[in-house]
């Protein structure tokens, strides 16, 4: 199997991991009875349709995907794509195919009510026994990272993106319990037959509901537009731009590549619409 070149390119430090691909990828295809076509062209994980399913496969050290499977499991088809069956060792998931698999960015429809009609479906209350990673923790380890990612930048943007995140990392609901997408936006909602829409590669964590705006706000020019939508929905206005603030900053710093000037320039976007 040919490797794509923006994946080699982005996991280039990577390069075991690499190397071994093209192997595992077959592993799992005689594991699952699964007969390979070309890889999708895209950057950040291996995926490999056959027939009616999806093979897909990610880096180990891809932490932010670990927990993609448990979202879908946990879903189990309602308003996202089912997950088939794992291998936690190989990091691997099979999942159905969404046929055509137009993204909603690339489709004629109006992404507002699509969005809508998925989030409250997705957003469950998952209190008790769960193994997600919750939104308080990470935003703790936020509030202690950023203003040192901040110093090591060299104070690389305005002094109050910064403090308006660290106080949304620091007024968090601890007693939230939602199952929220960090990664919600037109280009991981496909077209579907078993629905028309389907949620793919989810980034989840349990917390505030309004951590959802995240990719949504991130991904489009029209911010205001999209928090009148969250509105309607029951999203707080202001903790939902909050939250595009905060968590969209604490991505914007890359452990190599240090702060990426267009993922702060969405965030200042996000700040200052009305
Ligand atoms: N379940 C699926 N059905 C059809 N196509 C898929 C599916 N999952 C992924 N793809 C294709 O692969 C692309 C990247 O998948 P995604 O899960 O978003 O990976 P990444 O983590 O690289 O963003 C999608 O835009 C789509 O074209
Ligand atoms: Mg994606």
């Amino acid at each position: 199997m040919r490797i794509p070149q923006a994946l080699a390119d982005v996991w280039q430090h990577e390069p075991e991991w690499l190397t071994v691909l093209p192997r595992l990828a077959e592993e799992c295809a005689q594991q699952w009875a699964i007969r390979l076509e070309q890889p999708v062209d895209t950057p950040y994980s291996l995926v490999v349709p056959a027939g009616d399913v999806v093979l897909k496969l990610h880096a180990p050290s891809d932490v932010e995907a670990h927990f993609e499977a448990d979202a879908l499991a946990t879903w189990a088809g309602n308003g996202a794509a089912r997950l088939i069956a794992r291998d936690e060792a190989r990091h691997a998931l099979l999942l159905e195919r969404c046929v055509p698999g137009t993204r909603l960015w690339d489709a004629e429809a109006d992404e507002a009510p699509v969005v809508s009609e998925l989030i409250p479906r997705l957003q469950l209350e998952v209190a008790g026994d769960h193994r997600f990673p919750l939104l308080a923790t990470e935003a703790g380890r936020w509030d202690a990272e950023l203003p040192k990612w901040y110093a090591a930048g060299g104070r690389p943007f305005e002094k109050r993106i910064l403090e308006h995140a660290l106080d949304v990392y620091r007024t968090i609901d601890r007693s939230a319990s939602v199952l929220v997408n960090q990664d919600l936006h037109g280009a991981n909602i496909l077209a579907a037959e078993r629905e028309a829409w389907l949620v793919i590669d989810p980034k989840p964590l349990v917390g505030e509901r309004e951590l959802e705006a995240s990719g949504l706000l991130r991904n489009t020019h029209d911010v205001s537009r999209w928090l009148d939508v969250l509105v309607e929905l029951g999203f707080d206005r202001e903790r939902a731009r909050g939250w595009g603030v905060a968590h969209n900053l604490a991505w914007a710093w890359d452990e190599r590549r240090g702060w990426l000037e267009q993922h702060v320039e969405e965030v200042r976007r996000i700040l200052n619409a009305r």
